[in-house]
């Protein structure tokens, strides 16, 4: 989050950087917590999708700062580089490799994680249709490692775009856990088509063994785990009505806090001025460009 207009347009942009979260998206994960009491009993959590970091802020100050230090494990996965959060075990991978799994699973002992969740989302191409292939892709791959690393009654928390087939999704979704629910925090702006899913009480089948394979389709990867009559995640195309599902949709967040959606005046002159950035980005995409640039390449 730099400086920005936005400081004066939207009060949760602001405010993040009043109370020293690196993106608003903070508020998000705040919320949810508030209406699912999300964090009770855990100590072992993995933050995929982390950077740059805002969601781990919140685990490590829900978390870390709540319990026994020694007792907790906190991991944050991102494509890019994130600067450190006490109590936060960062590495820079890829979440759809095996080789992340291991890692994680390696910080963690071998034991399970208590909570998975994911903000994911891609760079976007402009291109509708294949934003959001690459956005349910993207869903599927945090899922699937999840189902590697969460123990049985344990929670998944994940950033969903409400496209055409996410019913297909919810209704997969609950083979896997006890309860699937569709929130909405009022940090999330009306206007967007994000949400996220919350998935109580994980319950695999229980001769089901989850293995990541680079070789292996999604399909291939839960075969055994019987989501599904057809266990087909990559029917997307055609999927049979029976098998989709609505999930309870619930808005959460204080209905008297701000709207992400309106326009606020700032009280103050003070208020007027843009705040600093909490966290410059660490590698942002454009530092390359800005170099060529003053090279004179560009
Ligand atoms: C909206 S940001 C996450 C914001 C974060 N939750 C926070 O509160 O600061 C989305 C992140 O997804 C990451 N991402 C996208 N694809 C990824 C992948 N395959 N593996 C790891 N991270 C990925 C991006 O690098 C980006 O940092």
């Amino acid at each position: 989050m730099g400086k920005s207009s936005k400081d004066k347009r939207d009060l949760y942009y602001r405010k993040a950087k009043e109370d020293g979260w690196r993106a608003r998206s903070a508020f998000k994960l705040l919320q949810l917590d508030e209406e699912f009491d999300l964090f009770k009993d855990v100590k072992r959590a993995v933050d995929l999708c982390a950077a740059p970091g805002s969601w781990s802020q919140v685990l490590s100050r829900e978390i870390y700062q709540k319990r026994h230090k020694e007792e907790v494990k906190l991991v944050a996965v991102d494509l890019q580089p994130m600067s450190p959060i006490e109590g936060i075990t960062t590495i820079q991978a890829d979440i759809t490799h095996p080789k992340t799994l291991q890692k994680i699973l390696e910080i963690f002992g071998g034991e399970p994680a208590d909570f998975v969740c994911s903000d994911g989302a891609p760079d976007v191409t402009g291109l509708h249709d294949l934003d959001e292939y690459i956005q349910s892709q993207l869903i599927l791959a945090a899922l699937q490692l999840t189902t590697c690393v969460l123990k049985p009654g344990g929670t998944f928390v994940a950033k969903i775009f409400r496209g055409r087939d996410i019913d297909l999704l919810y209704s997969q979704l609950s083979y896997l856990f006890e309860k699937v629910i569709c929130a909405k925090p009022r940090a999330s702006r009306g206007t967007s088509l994000e949400a996220f899913i919350v998935c109580i009480g994980y319950k695999p089948r229980e001769d089901w063994v989850p293995s990541l394979d680079s070789n292996k389709s999604t399909e291939e990867f839960f075969e055994g785990a019987n989501i599904g009559r057809s266990g087909n995640l990559e029917r997307l195309d055609m999927p049979d009505p029976e098998e989709r599902l609505i999930a309870n949709f619930i808005a959460c967040g204080d209905l008297n806090s701000v709207d992400s959606d309106a326009t606020y005046t700032l009280a103050g002159s003070d208020k007027k001025a843009s705040l600093d950035p909490i966290q410059m980005p660490t590698a942002p995409p454009y530092k390359k460009a800005l170099e060529m640039k003053r090279q004179g390449k560009i």
